[in-house]
């Protein structure tokens, strides 16, 4: 499985993400995954009127368009967050877009939201058999602004709410311009009004979360923690990747453009984590950014955050990531 896994990293990032996934898919048909990457314990847990598997999940964007549900599942995650998606398909930035470093386990991505679509991913959750926990994480197309912007969220939800258990609104991509602007406070505001009206009109019951950034200053989360809490929108997730570059120790990649994620991130999303959770104790907060194995994963717990989600982990150590942090 080693070399299989080293073959695979040969490929561009984009490919092997690809490949990696569609083999997920066949040795889970195959019914030989929990063969292969085994998981001893069972952690099955209430929270949020949900029945989750354990607390380690997918952070959005390994699985933009719900394609790969089934097989994910199968691998032993607790939850899944599929998206980002969007109301119309978009292609993203261009290629080369993606970008490993594996002597620093991280990730530097500007994919720019390539999806296939509300619609597309509303089919794929249709179709699932995964009867675990599902996510899903919305935005707005690159070229919405203002109040188009909103209606895309708004869009997306009404879509979704059916056929997710959860909704994450993602305000905190780094790769479409504007996006992260929606932090400050009259925009947060007017989003929150404007969802939970939607709420009360489809009589939505279920998790809203807000995906934020951590290049924000700590008063605009802080202010953002405080209207949520102060609305029926359930909690935050901490965090998306940043464009700071100061934790890089190879000069090299200093100047590529786009979210930086893995190891470099993982005190950076994780002090904030903490710093929200000793303000805000009761606030329920999903843990991402920088979790490589058992250790940050414990970590993000003790930090505060109920569930803890990975992404770069996955790419840079491959499937075995999963059974090593939950056995
Ligand atoms: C290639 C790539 C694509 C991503 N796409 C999305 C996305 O579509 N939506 C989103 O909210 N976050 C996206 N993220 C951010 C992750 O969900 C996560 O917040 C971030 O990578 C930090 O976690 P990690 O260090 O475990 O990767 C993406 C990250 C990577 C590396």
């Amino acid at each position: 499985m080693k070399l299989i896994l080293k073959i695979i990293k040969i490929f561009p990032p984009e490919a092997s993400h690809k490949i990696a996934l569609f083999l997920l898919k066949v040795l889970h048909k195959l019914k030989i995954l929990n063969f292969l990457f085994p998981i001893d314990k069972k952690n099955n847990f209430e929270y949020l009127n949900l029945s989750f598997k354990n607390r380690l999940g997918t952070a959005a964007g390994l699985d933009k368009n719900g394609d790969y549900i089934d097989s994910l599942g199968a691998l032993g995650f607790g939850f899944l967050e599929v998206g980002t998606v969007t109301p119309l398909p978009q292609k993203g930035n261009p290629k080369p877009r993606v970008f490993r470093l594996f002597d620093e386990q991280a990730v530097i991505n500007r994919l720019g939201f390539n999806n296939k679509g509300v619609d597309y991913l509303v089919k794929n959750l249709k179709k699932r058999k995964y009867n675990g926990v599902v996510g899903v994480n919305i935005g707005a197309n690159k070229t919405s602004e203002a109040q188009q912007r909103t209606n895309d969220y708004l869009i997306c939800f009404d879509k979704v709410a059916e056929y997710s258990d959860y909704i994450t609104i993602n305000i905190s991509s780094p790769n479409t311009p504007g996006l992260r602007n929606l932090h400050e406070d009259k925009h947060i505001k007017n989003l929150i009004d404007s969802l939970e009206q939607r709420v009360i009109e489809l009589n939505f019951i279920k998790p809203i979360f807000i995906k934020i950034s951590p290049d924000e200053p700590y008063e605009v989360i802080k202010s953002t923690a405080e209207y949520i809490k102060n609305s029926s929108l359930t909690g935050l997730i901490i965090s998306n990747t940043t464009t700071n570059r100061e934790m890089l120790k190879n000069s090299k990649y200093k100047d590529f453009q786009g979210g930086l994620s893995g190891s470099p991130l993982m005190e950076r999303s994780t002090s904030l984590l903490k710093k929200i959770n000793e303000e805000f104790p009761e606030l329920p907060i999903i843990g991402v950014g920088g979790v490589m194995n058992k250790l940050d994963f414990d970590n993000k717990l003790a930090s505060g955050a109920s569930l803890v989600q990975i992404y770069t982990g996955f790419i840079i150590n491959g499937p075995q990531i999963v059974s090593d942090i939950l056995n």
